[in-house]
């Protein structure tokens, strides 16, 4: 990247450009990225630009509330409340490629429905590179807004981050003011927690999934992870009181990397994972165990499905 001044100029003048006098929609996740790029996109078009954030239900804690503050100053946000239908949507759906693809199919068609109602002729997005290199070498099937536009024939898809890498992106959200809770955010998946859930997705699961990454998340922040996260793997059998229970396995991992295609499990020390552990059967009556992932990408994933 050349400065980051220089970038932003650039990119405002490219999306006005590109736009001209026509109606765009972005996709808002909550992440750095997206949030990056909908500034960005906002200031070169004000509101013929429509940010749309699809609350799926699958979303961090306080993900939906945050991104209402951040940018409330955007009159034309749209938040779609499409909790209910991913959760049918899902039902009984185990395969991780399935799920992957119901949830990519729920969000084109929510962010179709308002993309055709506020008539969009282009789509902008907050593709990095690293997204078009993974894209390319189909690792998995990757659900940004991937399948849109083929559904519709939008006159253009821009893309003004296509060339920079996750620390350059927070280098420009700092630069536009972003709060540090986006500019600093850990990257996440676009599936969400469903991908952090092994088998089907239940409204119980997510509560557990939901709580304990916002606690592997807390607790790791002085480690400075690429990634932390926290998976529910399956269930075990452990005490409560007096009794055997049969809870929920959840599985902890925290990663260095530099682009996410290679990773590597950090070594956290043992307080630090007690007091995760704590904090994680304590806040859920319902987990039994907490393990910690030492393996690095490759050979695994960062990601559990
Ligand atoms: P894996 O699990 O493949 O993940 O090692 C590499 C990086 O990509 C993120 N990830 C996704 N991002 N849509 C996204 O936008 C997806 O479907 C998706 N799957 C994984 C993951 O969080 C990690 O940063």
């Amino acid at each position: 990247m050349v400065d980051v001044e220089t970038f932003i100029e650039d990119a405002r003048a490219e999306i006005a450009q590109e736009v001209g006098d026509a109606e765009a929609v972005i996709a808002l996740s909550g992440g750095v990225d997206s949030s990056t790029a909908a500034a960005l996109a906002y200031d070169a078009v004000g509101d013929q630009l429509t940010p749309v954030y699809v609350d799926t239900g699958l979303m961090r804690k306080g993900e939906t509330e945050q991104v209402r503050e951040t940018f409330s100053y955007m009159d034309s946000l749209r938040v779609v409340d499409a909790r209910d239908r991913f959760l049918d949507a899902l039902e009984g759906v185990t395969d991780p490629e399935e799920k992957r693809h119901a949830i990519g199919e729920g969000f084109i068609r929510e962010f179709e429905t308002v993309a055709r109602d506020v008539g969009a002729d282009y789509l902008v997005q907050g593709t990095i590179y690293p997204d078009r290199i993974e894209s390319e070498g189909t690792i998995k099937s990757h659900h940004n807004v991937g399948g849109l536009p083929e559904r519709i024939d939008f006159e253009g898809i821009v893309e003004p981050m296509r060339d920079l890498y996750k620390d350059e992106v927070r280098e420009v959200a700092r630069a536009l003011g972003l709060e540090e809770v986006i500019s600093e955010r850990m990257p996440f998946p676009g599936p969400g927690l469903a991908v952090r859930i092994l088998g089907e997705v239940t409204e119980e699961k997510l509560t557990v999934a939901r709580e304990a990454n916002h606690v592997v998340e807390e607790e790791l922040d002085e480690y400075d992870p690429w990634q932390a996260l926290a998976a529910v793997v399956g269930k075990a059998t452990g005490v409560k009181g007096d009794n055997r229970v049969h809870g929920w396995v959840v599985a902890v991992r925290s990663v260095e990397s530099r682009d996410g295609m290679t990773a590597r499990a950090q070594e956290i020390d043992w307080e630090t994972l007690q007091r995760i552990q704590s904090r994680i059967t304590g806040e859920n009556e319902t987990v039994a165990r907490v393990l910690y992932d030492v393996t690095h990408k490759p050979p695994a994933t960062i990601e559990y499905e």
